[in-house]
């Protein structure tokens, strides 16, 4: 049998260099299939198509290449399936609360399985992109803020998406995008610039996509930024040096959507041919949506401005990705042979990361869970009680609405006839400045022992483009919060929403709080078993939620600075004496309006029951700079139910030749507790956890004292230090 290298070698040697830059074309969907893209792909200008749907169809158009190009190529088939392709997960932001990898890498399996049926063959995600800016639409689409963590769930939703073996059915391609920095873009203001040192790149933005790339990502994304001056799709220290040259990557690069013909609006390019000309020289391999590599790659290259030799590499990685798919064998999908999407296991799994994303941020007097028993009158109000829409989140081409359960529907369901419950809207969206609605809210909330309320950001005011300058809950759902709050009623707020919110006014309106984020499909039923108890909540914040907008960035793993905040140290705006002199001697670092924390900070998340962290012992406090040590705690469960924590493992490097985040995460796990129970956590941490890139980016670890926590959030329960020597 002949191996990938020879078969893609000989595939190679057969191509024109037309047919070569064919496959590093990627035609936009249009909606069926064009005359002149049926000929197009005859010709063999097309190696991709993206966002066309519809298994008959997509058979179709790969019928038209396998059986009428000149050397029947296979097209590699993309759609962005971010979180769901018909049975919607939460946004990758709330799957990242539940910190599993096992939930995310379940939703990338089912997501592939239904997409994979209907004849795509690639997803665009993950999208691992850190970020510490709730500003960003984006944000909803990210692993949160901290690269330890988008690096074990985006491996684990690589996995998910490409199985063991991308040539199986149900298994597509993954896409680590966007490469690299993007969530860094200026103001939270999506395709801004990006102004980014090499130290931060290479020890918070790429660790990420580095999993990625060992985990066996098929495909990379280059970014739309501008990064220090040299967009993403132009530039080849990220695309050649990092991702090539140190990382030996095989897989290949796509470029975002028309991002190389944007490379004239950057101001980087003249014209298309000079746009396909640094694009490629860069290292994109497959040129999305716009044409340039088409129109201007072969004269680029008889000129010698494009490096034949590139050109070769870059179909390599191509068809490497095509065999690896299993196309040339099996270029047809046959949707008999699949599941039926949105099937109870689709819609279980889907249940299950809603249930294990929603986090507990508030509950005084333990309001939360509901007991049934006592319930009598309940008030359900607010713009996302019963919207399947809206529930269903950003990046959502193919979910299917109205398989959506919605809350007030499984509060229904749940409750049955015995308990009286009214239901008002309340406003007509999340975003409304109409108060038309408020009396009716009123006034069943003024009938009712218990209020629901459902609020926060429809779908559309997160994801790309959806970036808000002003990130309380939109509209005047705090007012209409405020007004029932005078009713002195037991209420509890469930939001949802695409990003973190600014909830310093709102946590004051309410008992309890529980953060959903856009929960998907099995939305309803997910939060009901919350609220009324069946299941515990165990999520965890995976981004910092600033007090107010202009905290931003606000993020755990900051650096200490000369002057770090303490409580001793900080004075609030409206305790600063009139006419005080100027001085800064004893003064920190700190906003006079809003300290120095978050409001709820990475890794908090509370639940039904207590946790209790004792006994934190190292099987060393002595590390060899190539060893590991055994980190032990007691956990017990001291409160009166079932429940799961999420036990986290933080380190601070006290002293190194560049300065080091005050903490940083390495290490967490699911820990399920009975009543009572106590179990013994053990995290293995290795001297290579903790290397990091110093001043001439060298990977290093480096001797010396360190901090180490365990806990149930970044601030640690349990303190002690270990050396390494
Ligand atoms: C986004 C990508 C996406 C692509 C294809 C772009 O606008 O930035 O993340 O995969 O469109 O739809």
């Amino acid at each position: 049998m002949i191996n990938k290298d020879e078969f893609v070698n000989e595939l190679l040697g057969k191509m024109t260099l037309a047919e070569k830059i064919g496959q590093m074309s990627q035609f936009a969907g249009r909606g069926g299939i064009p005359h002149d893209l049926a000929d197009d792909i005859r010709h063999g200008k097309v190696g991709s198509i993206l966002n066309e749907v519809g298994v008959d169809l997509l058979n179709e158009i790969q019928r038209i290449a396998v059986e009428e190009s000149r050397l029947g190529i296979p097209l590699i088939i993309g759609r962005d399936v971010i979180h769901g392709y018909q049975t919607v997960f939460p946004i990758p932001l709330g799957q990242a609360a539940s910190w599993n990898p096992s939930i995310i890498r379940e939703g990338a399996r089912v997501a592939a399985v239904e997409a994979a049926s209907d004849g795509v063959n690639w997803t665009f995600a993950p999208m691992i992109d850190v970020t510490r800016d709730a500003r960003w639409g984006r944000i909803a689409e990210s692993l949160g803020e901290d690269p330890y963590l988008a690096s074990k769930l985006g491996v684990a939703m690589v996995e998910g998406f490409q199985g063991d073996d991308l040539s199986k059915e149900g298994h597509i391609a993954a896409c680590a995008k966007h490469f690299a920095g993007y969530g860094y873009s200026e103001a939270g203001r999506d395709y801004a610039y990006v102004n980014i040192s090499e130290s931060e790149l290479r020890n918070v933005a790429f660790p990420p996509f580095k999993a990625c790339a060992d985990a066996g990502v098929a495909t990379f994304m280059s970014a739309f930024s501008d990064i220090n001056g040299v967009p993403s799709t132009a530039n080849d220290f990220l695309l050649r040096k990092v991702l090539r040259d140190e990382w030996n990557y095989k897989g290949f690069v796509v470029s975002d959507w028309d991002s190389v013909i944007q490379l004239i609006t950057h101001g980087f390019a003249e014209h298309d041919r000079e746009a396909a000309m640094h694009a490629a020289n860069a290292g994109v391999d497959m040129e999305m949506a716009s044409h340039t590599y088409l129109a201007h790659l072969e004269e680029l290259i008889e000129e010698g401005k494009v490096n034949e030799e590139d050109i070769n590499s870059s179909v390599k990685h191509i068809l490497s990705v095509k065999y690896d798919l299993g196309l040339f064998e099996k270029p047809y999908t046959n949707a008999s042979s699949f599941p039926e999407k949105g099937n109870n296991n689709h819609l279980a799994a889907a249940k299950e990361a809603a249930i294990q994303s929603c986090v507990l941020l508030k509950n005084d007097h333990q309001v939360l869970p509901l007991k049934k028993e006592n319930l009598k009158n309940v008030a359900v109000i607010g713009p996302l009680a019963d919207d399947k829409h809206e529930q269903m989140g950003t990046w959502v081409f193919d979910g299917k609405a109205e398989w959506c359960q919605t809350p007030l529907q499984a509060i229904r369901k749940e409750l049955g006839d015995d308990v009286n419950i009214r239901y008002a809207r309340g406003l007509e969206t999340s975003r409304t400045k109409n108060r038309d609605g408020f009396a009716e809210a009123l006034a069943i909330a003024a009938e009712s022992e218990t209020i629901i309320m459902f609020m926060g950001e429809e779908s559309i005011l997160s994801g790309e483009a959806h970036c808000r300058a002003d990130i309380d809950l939109p509209g005047v759902q705090n007012e209409l919060l405020e007004e029932i709050s005078k009713l002195g009623k037991q209420t509890i707020l469930v939001i949802l929403a695409g990003r973190p919110l600014t909830l310093e006014q709102t946590q004051h309106y309410v008992n309890s709080m529980i953060f959903a984020w856009h929960p998907g499909t099995m939305g309803g039923p997910a939060i009901s078993d919350i609220l009324f108890g069946k299941v515990a909540p165990s999520g965890k914040l995976p981004v910092s939620f600033p007090r107010m907008v202009g905290q931003i960035p606000i993020y755990y793993n900051h650096r200490n600075s000369g002057k770090p905040a303490t409580y001793e140290t900080f004075t609030y705006i409206d305790h600063i004496p009139t006419r005080a002199g100027q001085t800064s001697t004893g003064n920190t670092s700190f906003h006079l309006d809003a300290g120095f924390e978050p409001l709820y900070p990475f890794g908090f998340g509370l639940t039904y029951t207590h946790f209790h962290y004792h006994h934190l012992r190292l099987s060393s406090h002595e590390m060899p700079v190539d060893g590991s040590i055994e980190v032990f705690a007691e956990l017990t469960n001291s409160g009166s139910r079932e429940a799961v924590e999420i036990a986290q493992l933080y380190i601070r490097d006290q002293v190194g030749s560049i300065t080091r985040p005050v903490k940083e995460l390495k290490g967490f796990q699911r820990v399920h507790l009975q009543p009572g129970e106590t179990k013994t956590i053990v995290f293995h941490l290795k001297a290579s956890d903790l290397a990091f890139y110093n001043r001439t980016m060298q990977h290093v670890v480096e001797p010396g004292h360190f901090d180490l926590w365990v806990g149930g959030s970044s601030n640690g329960d349990l303190h002690t230090n270990f050396t390494v020597r």
